[in-house]
């Protein structure tokens, strides 16, 4: 025997709850309690065990390029807002079938803004987070429905120049920007960048004033570029209309029209929740 084999469902286990219950499947091998890697991506010295359980597949694009899951998994290494160190360990594993319980059972603990994930109001407006507008009041209209995906310029920031250029047309409700975060693959960096491009005040206050597009989709942690951090969130969101989609996987998936399925947690009193998000063709 060579290394660990530790074979999880992470996908599944995000999407479950809090605690998790995980009893059926087998185990090669472990030699911690927490979740050290990416299961299934670490390097396999060792046969498997008597149970021969096979290798869990992780897909980026199913039904031969219909649908592409436009989310990041959430790991240890990837980016946190304003962190140097990544989000760090955010798995536990208090009970555990090795100890003695019937199953195993993980607990989480992790910002609400991580990876991939939505902006509700009370985010950034005092008032509108006593007055309740949490992930739960999320328009799920807003978050579903035809989408475009666009390729923005590399070289500048989103300004209301850069939105004017885009002929964005009326009518069209929801967009992704893909933005030079992706090409710089900065959501696969541990350390925050705060060089990221988003929107700049004036381009945030363009897309509210001048198309009808509620759902704005980016490519890493922030919607607003880090020099307008706030004021593009404050146009953004004080008509408590449009809906911030944060930290999109968009790696390899061609420009162009899908519609858009996203699907939060409804975290009460939250004001930012993970989000599961995919296109479909
Ligand atoms: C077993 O339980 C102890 C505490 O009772 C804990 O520290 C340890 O991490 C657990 N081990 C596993 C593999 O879950
Ligand atoms: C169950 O817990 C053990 C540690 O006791 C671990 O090795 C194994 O991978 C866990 N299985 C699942 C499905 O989480
Ligand atoms: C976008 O703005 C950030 C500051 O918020 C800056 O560091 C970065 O260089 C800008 N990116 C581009 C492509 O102009």
């Amino acid at each position: 025997m060579a290394k660990t084999t530790l074979k999880l469902p992470f996908s599944l286990l995000f999407f479950t709850s809090l605690t998790l219950t995980l009893a059926t499947l087998a185990l090669t091998a472990a030699e911690t309690a927490a979740y050290p890697t990416i299961p299934g991506t670490m390097p396999t010295g060792c046969s498997l065990s008597e149970e021969e359980v096979p290798t869990p597949v992780r897909r980026e694009v199913y039904e031969n390029g219909q649908i592409y899951d436009i989310t990041h998994r959430i790991t240890s290494d990837m980016p946190s807002f304003g962190s140097k160190e990544g989000l760090g360990q955010y798995l536990w594993l208090p009970k555990s079938i090795k100890n003695g319980s019937l199953a195993n059972n993980s607990e989480m603990k992790l910002p609400s803004h991580t990876g991939t994930h939505v902006d509700a109001p009370g985010h950034v407006f005092d008032h509108y987070f006593d007055a309740g507008y949490d992930v739960d009041t999320l328009d799920l209209g807003v978050l579903n429905g035809p989408a475009l995906l666009v390729d923005v310029p590399r070289d500048k920031n989103i300004t209301a120049e850069v939105m004017e250029s885009l002929n964005i047309p009326r009518g069209v409700r929801r967009v992704i920007f893909r933005t030079l975060n992706t090409d710089r693959k900065l959501m696969f960096k541990r350390e925050f960048d705060s060089s990221y491009v988003g929107f700049m005040k004036d381009g945030a206050r363009w897309l509210v004033q001048n198309t009808d597009i509620k759902l704005v989709g980016i490519d890493y942690l922030s919607a607003a570029a880090h020099d307008d951090l706030l004021p593009s969130h404050y146009e953004f969101l004080e008509g408590r209309e449009v809906i911030l989609v944060e930290g999109l996987k968009l790696d390899g998936v061609p420009a162009g029209l899908y519609n858009i399925h996203c699907l939060h947690l409804r975290l009460l009193g939250a004001e930012g929740s993970p989000i599961r998000c995919i296109l479909i063709k």
